[in-house]
């Protein structure tokens, strides 16, 4: 089975992480594969709405890791797959929705900020830890985070790497409500077919009104990228991706202590 599953319904794209084992991480062929989707649904009259889901107790664990590994020492940065998805998100013209169950970190998170309507269930956790991965905020995350939160509960998530529960994310409006675990899914396809049943023209008008001109989101991307694969060659990051997947605690001491030797 492939590691997402595309399934269209009443006219509702579904985009469904499958990659339980892993945690629902994202892989290069996983960005490609969701990217061409969202196009796709854009570009197909009978698909309204683009919905995202993950498994159970799992939304996503943001970007493989051993991919962002790979990537930093071959592609020299982020995978041209990854970047592609980013900059497709501020430019999707169907309402997009998501349901969270369990962890949404990274990427699982920042996703959220393109999308219309977020339901959690009392499981899901948000996180952004990517200063603690030696990285910087990406998905045009340092400019959407504080703008929709206030700039210090997005500092407290982006730089302090606070993960935020599905009760504190409703306050601070990253997600609409909490539903039960069982009413999850069914209350996103309940709020995804009702939108599907309004005119789509007013449907895509009143939400390209209300998202205003994405010209600032698409430059600040600009800027993150550059930054982001800067980081991504860092030691610091180098040293957080080997520590992860060798399950130790990074110890960016030694890092410091190599920088300055010049080793
Ligand atoms: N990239 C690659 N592999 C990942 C991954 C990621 N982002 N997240 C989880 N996995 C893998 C683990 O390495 C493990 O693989 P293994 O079974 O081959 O050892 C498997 O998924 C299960 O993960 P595990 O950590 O044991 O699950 P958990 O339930 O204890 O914790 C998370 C789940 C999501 C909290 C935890 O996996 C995590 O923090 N992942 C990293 C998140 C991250 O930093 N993402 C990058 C953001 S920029």
């Amino acid at each position: 089975m492939s590691d997402i599953s595309i399934s269209s319904v009443d006219g509702v794209q579904v985009i469904r992480f499958t990659r339980a084992t892993k945690k629902n991480a994202l892989t290069g062929s996983m960005y490609a594969s969701i990217t061409d989707a969202l196009l796709k649904g854009d570009a197909d009259s009978s698909i309204c709405v683009h919905v995202f889901l993950g498994s159970e107790g799992i939304f996503s664990a943001g970007n493989d890791i051993a991919d962002f590994l790979a990537t930093s020492r071959g592609e020299g940065g982020l995978s041209k797959d990854t970047e592609r998805f980013i900059r497709t998100l501020p430019l999707v013209a169907k309402p997009m929705l998501a349901g969270v169950d369990g962890p949404a970190v990274g990427i699982g998170t920042t996703l959220l900020f393109h999308c219309d309507l977020v339901y959690a269930a009392p499981t899901a956790v948000f996180s952004t830890p990517f200063l603690d991965l030696g990285l910087v905020p990406e998905a045009g995350s340092s400019l959407l985070m504080p703008m929709r939160m206030g700039y210090a509960r997005a500092f407290e998530m982006l730089v302090l790497g606070e993960p935020f529960s599905a009760e504190r994310a409703r306050e601070a409006g990253i997600i609409n409500a909490v539903v039960g675990q069982d009413l999850l899914e069914p209350t996103v396809m309940k709020a995804a077919r009702r939108l599907a049943m309004k005119p789509p023209e007013a449907l895509r008008e009143a939400r390209r009104l209300m998202r205003g001109d994405m010209t600032a989101c698409l430059e600040r991307m600009d800027h993150e990228v550059q930054a982001f694969r800067d980081r991504l060659a860092s030691l610091e990051a180098q040293e957080a991706f080997t520590a992860f997947l060798e399950k130790r605690k990074p110890d960016f001491a030694a890092v410091r202590a190599r920088a300055s030797k010049g080793t």
